[in-house]
C-alpha cells in the first residue's frame, strides 16, 4: 500500500482522477493549512497561541522551468516579509527541487542564497527539506555552500538512509543544524533500510548524536517511542528542555504537540500551504493506512 501510494504521488493522471472526488480534497485539508498565504498565517497564529513555533512550507516540488523556480523563490521571499510584518513565531522550510535543483545546481543555489540572505536580514532561519535519495548529496553540498556565507540555514537527514549517521557527524562538525526525520520517500534497498525496526534504531542513534553535539537540533517524529528515547537521553545528560526541539506535521497528533509544549519542550509544527498539495498529501496517506481507509469508506458519498 505504501509503495503504491508513493508511486501514485508522482502520477499526474491519478492526480487528475482523484481530485474529482470531494472526499479526497476534503481529507487533504486535514494536512494542509489551505491554498493561500492568508490561510497559512491564520494557522501559524493558532499554533503560536498554544506556545508552539511554526515552520511554513509553500507547497511545490520538481519545478520544471527556471521561471517557475524564480516565481516560487519570490513567493517565499514575500512569505518571509509576511512572517515579519505579522510578528509570527515561525521560520520557513523549502525544497530545493522547487527552487530548480532538477534544472541545475547554480540557478538553484542563486535562489536558495536569495532566500537565506533575506531571512538573515529579517532575523529568520531557513530549513532545507530533504527529498528522495537521488538529491541527497547535491542538497547537502548546496546547503554547505550557503552555510559558509550565512549560518541561518539548516537541513534535514532521514534515518532510513544508511548514509545519514555519517552525514550527521559531518554536518555537526561544520556547525550545521539538523532536523532528523525517518524519511518519506520510496527508496531502494541499496540505499535505505527496509525494516521499520532498523529505521527506528538508526533514528535513536542519530538522535543521541544530535543531543550530544551541544547544538540546537530538531527531532521530527510523531512516534512516541522515538520521543521517549530523545527525552530519556536528554534527561540522562541533564540537558535543559529548551536545548532542542520536537517537530511534527500540521494535522498530525495535535494532542501530543500540545502535551510536549505543556511539559516545557520546544515544539514546532510544520505547516504546508499552497495549491500544489497533491504529492505532499499522498506521502501523508502513505504513512498511515487509516487515512486511506477513511477516504475509501467515504468515497461514494463525495
Ligand atoms: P511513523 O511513521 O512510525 O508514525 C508514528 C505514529 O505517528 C503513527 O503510528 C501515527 O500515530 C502517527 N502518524 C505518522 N504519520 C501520520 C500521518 N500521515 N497521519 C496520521 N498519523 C500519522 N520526510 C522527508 O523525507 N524529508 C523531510 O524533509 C521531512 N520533513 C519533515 C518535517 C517534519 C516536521 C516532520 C514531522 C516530518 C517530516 N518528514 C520529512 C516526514 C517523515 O520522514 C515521516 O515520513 C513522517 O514524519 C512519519 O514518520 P514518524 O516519524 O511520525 O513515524
Amino acid at each position: 500500500m505504501r509503495a503504491l501510494l508513493l508511486y501514485l504521488a508522482n502520477r499526474e493522471g491519478f492526480k487528475d482522477f482523484s481530485l474529482r472526488f470531494k472526499v479526497f480534497r476534503n481529507t487533504a485539508w486535514r494536512f494542509v493549512a489551505g491554498e493561500t498565504v492568508d490561510d497559512a498565517v491564520r494557522a501559524v497564529k493558532e499554533i503560536n497561541a498554544q506556545g508552539i513555533h511554526g515552520t511554513l512550507d509553500l507547497l511545490g516540488e520538481n519545478t520544471l522551468s527556471l521561471d517557475d523556480a524564480r516565481h516560487a523563490t519570490q513567493e517565499i521571499l514575500d512569505m518571509l516579509d509576511r512572517i515579519k510584518s505579522e510578528a509570527l513565531d515561525c521560520n520557513v522550510s523549502v525544497k530545493l527541487t522547487q527552487l530548480g535543483l532538477a534544472l541545475g545546481d547554480e540557478s538553484c543555489l542563486r535562489n536558495l542564497t536569495a532566500i537565506v540572505a533575506h531571512a538573515r536580514k529579517l532575523g529568520n532561519f531557513v530549513r532545507v527539506d530533504m527529498e528522495d535519495s537521488g538529491y541527497t548529496q547535491r542538497t547537502l553540498d548546496l546547503v554547505c555552500r550557503v552555510f559558509r556565507e550565512m549560518d541561518n540555514v539548516g537541513t534535514v537527514l532521514q534515518s532510513a538512509l544508511y548514509r545519514s549517521e555519517k552525514d550527521a557527524r559531518e554536518l555537526i562538525a561544520q556547525g550545521i543544524r539538523i532536523r532528523l526525520c525517518k524519511g518519506a520517500y520510496l527508496e531502494p534497498e541499496s540505499v535505505a533500510f527496509k525494516k521499520k525496526s532498523d529505521t527506528d534504531a538508526s533514528f535513536v542513534a542519530i538522535t543521541k548524536l544530535l543531543l550530544d553535539s551541544g547544538m540546537y537540533h530538531a527531532i521530527a517524529t510523531h512516534d512516541e517511542a522515538m520521543i521517549k528515547a530523545a527525552k530519556e537521553h536528554a534527561a540522562a545528560r541533564g540537558m535543559p528542555r529548551d536545548r532542542f526541539e520536537f517537530q511534527m506535521l500540521f494535522g498530525v497528533r495535535r494532542d501530543l504537540q500540545q502535551r510536549l509544549a505543556r511539559e516545557g519542550y520546544q515544539v514546532r509544527t510544520y505547516i504546508p500551504y499552497g495549491r500544489r498539495w497533491y504529492p505532499y498529501f499522498m506521502r501523508r496517506l502513505a504513512e498511515r493506512p487509516a487515512n486511506v481507509a477513511f477516504i475509501l469508506r467515504n468515497f461514494f458519498k463525495g
